[in-house]
């Protein structure tokens, strides 16, 4: 498989965008990054031709695939009729009112225009909310590359230290220092209480399932106990489902594990692809934001074409019936990587759910970011690699995004180049 256009292209734009990307998390990705021409169902094509069953789906947004006539139709017709009238329209009270539906959770909404900017709103009305001003975060937790949250999202273990009680570390250089945050390991109800007994926590704020360094599942009971725990020393309860929102599940990743957060956080399917986020949750807290003590902007939130591709998206995934998808194609690739790992002999898990799971090797079993990170990831980088010039794009970090536009007939591609590319790799 040749890239040479796609390299010329990134080297000539390189010139004009810093890097040649416009995210820091587009950078160090194998062979370079990638220019694409087009994108279509469930497969991209890049500036030499080739053409790749994506399983990065945007990084996830794309539940539908890349060209889901629903949503396109519905951003194109709106397109006629508004962009952006710094007003409102009955869009996002329609998108807002379907978001109450699929997630009883979330009783009152604000819409953003990225996860990381509704993380923001949200640690501020907690904050509001409490009267209390620290936030409880865990270690490989990713809440957007805001100042005051990428703390400890790939922390070196060693310099980390305790890993009851792990010295916050920051993400970049040029990082604000950190204030009123407090790291814990995930899957420990223990150390979270020993927290929130101090009496001056506003917030505990995690993933529902660590999805962005290594794929970990709540332990039994676990999330229950940080509900209990939350409630008992009045602290809000944040759920960041950013990636599990509308992918999981049409209620997300607290409908399947029976979850009831005070304040949800929402984005990437949430919109198939265009820029919104949300935050949602009880009225009690919200109310907050309604009434603007608690100050909540964006020139770009609720715009109209976003809000249309919004409704369209929601109502597509509220008739369940790209989930149904889902399920049949995702699972057939779990048990087909499963089948193939296992007579390569390899040591293996795949974590999660049809729409969204995790593949490592070399590791079993990990409860949280220190124990997952001890999986053998330069042979999953060496692999990903290796599906990527066999036409499989899959995220080097170990997620797989599966799409409602993914066909059997991806799906048993997919599985013919993991084979290969497994042998490739001995
Ligand atoms: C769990 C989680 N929260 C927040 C974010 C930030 O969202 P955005 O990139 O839309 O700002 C992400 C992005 O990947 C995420 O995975």
């Amino acid at each position: 498989m040749n890239f040479d256009k796609s390299k010329a292209a990134w080297e000539a734009g390189s010139a004009y965008v810093a890097g040649g990307v416009n995210s820091g998390y587009r950078t160090g990705l194998r062979p370079h990054p990638l220019v694409f021409q087009r994108a279509y169902e469930a497969h991209l094509v890049d500036l030499d031709g080739n053409d790749y069953i994506d399983y990065f789906a945007g990084m996830g947004p794309m539940i539908l695939g890349h060209s889901p006539k629903e949503v396109i139709d519905a951003a194109s017709a709106q397109l006629q009729q508004s962009i952006l009238v710094a007003g409102q329209t009955p869009l996002e009270y329609e998108a807002a009112r379907l978001i109450t539906e699929l997630v009883p959770a979330a009783e009152l909404v604000r819409f953003n225009s990225s996860g990381a900017e509704a993380v923001q709103a949200a640690l501020r009305v907690a904050r509001a909310f409490t009267g209390k001003k620290k936030v409880i975060k865990f270690e490989g937790h990713y809440h957007g590359w805001f100042d005051n949250v990428l703390w400890s999202v790939t922390p070196d273990p060693a310099a980390a230290g305790d890993p009851l009680a792990p010295t916050p570390l920051p993400g970049t250089l040029g990082q604000e220092d950190e204030v009123n945050l407090i790291v814990l390991p995930w899957n420990n109800a223990e150390v979270i209480e020993r927290e929130l007994a101090k009496g001056d926590v506003a917030a505990v704020i995690m993933e529902p399932i660590m999805f962005n360094t290594g794929g970990v599942l709540p332990l039994p009971g676990y999330l229950e106990k940080v509900r209990e725990l939350t409630t008992k020393y009045g602290a809000v309860y944040i759920i960041d489902e950013v990636i599990t929102g509308f992918r999981v599940s049409s209620g997300g990743a607290q409908k399947v594990l029976g979850l009831t957060p005070d304040i949800t956080i929402f984005g990437k399917a949430l919109a198939n692809g265009f820029a919104v986020a949300a935050l949602a949750g009880k009225k009690e807290i919200m109310a907050l934001i309604g009434d603007a003590k608690v100050m909540h902007g964006g020139t770009y939130n609720s715009q109209s074409v976003s809000m249309a591709a919004t409704v369209a998206t929601l109502k597509l995934l509220q008739s369940e019936k790209p989930h149904q998808a889902i399920a049949k194609t995702g699972t057939a690739l779990m048990n087909g990587l499963r089948e193939i790992f296992t007579k390569h002999n390899l040591v293996f898990e795949i974590v999660g759910y049809p729409s969204v799971f995790n593949v490592r090797f070399d590791l079993q079993g990990p409860t949280d970011y220190r124990s997952a990170m001890t999986a053998n990831r330069a042979k999953y980088l060496d692999f990903a690699f290796e599906l990527l010039q066999r036409g499989v794009r899959i995220l080097p970090r170990g997620t797989w995004f599966v799409s409602a536009a993914h066909t059997d007939e991806d799906i048993a591609k997919t599985l013919i180049a993991v084979n290969t590319a497994l042998s490739a790799l001995k």
